[in-house]
């Protein structure tokens, strides 16, 4: 396990622990993380972080829309990103953004499940 800490533009911190070889994200949702997603594909770029600290590299096999020079400035996507070791990332909103994003379970509802990848993870 791999201890990774979100650092949010308001100054809240949260860490979380992720297994080896797993998304960064995936471990952020099921720890109820506010963090910002949609396609968990590596596509959208909406979960985009910038590592300030300890490694973290994209998964064997997997596309990302980030350019070379980006991923050499510190960014990575987070749905498509394995901890190498502990580390942490700076994201670009508040804890605050995150956490505003109806549950799964009201967007199914409301939106159906075409509106799934604009809604958080369920509640479990
Ligand atoms: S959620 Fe779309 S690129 Fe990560």
């Amino acid at each position: 396990m791999h201890q990774v800490t979100f650092n949010f533009a308001d100054g809240a911190s949260r860490s979380f622990d992720v297994a080896p070889g797993e998304p960064i994200l995936n471990a952020a949702i099921a720890a109820e993380i506010p963090v910002l997603y949609q396609c968990q594909s590596g596509s959208c770029s909406t979960c985009v972080a910038k590592l300030s600290d300890g490694d973290a590299q994209t998964r064997a096999g997997a596309s990302s829309t980030l350019l070379s020079s980006e991923v050499s400035d510190g960014l990575r996507l987070l749905c498509v990103c394995e901890a190498k070791t502990d580390c942490s990332f700076d994201l670009a909103y508040t804890s605050e953004a995150g956490a505003e994003r109806p549950p799964a379970s009201q967007c199914l509802r409301r939106l159906g499940r075409a509106g799934r990848q604009q809604c958080r993870a369920p509640e479990t």
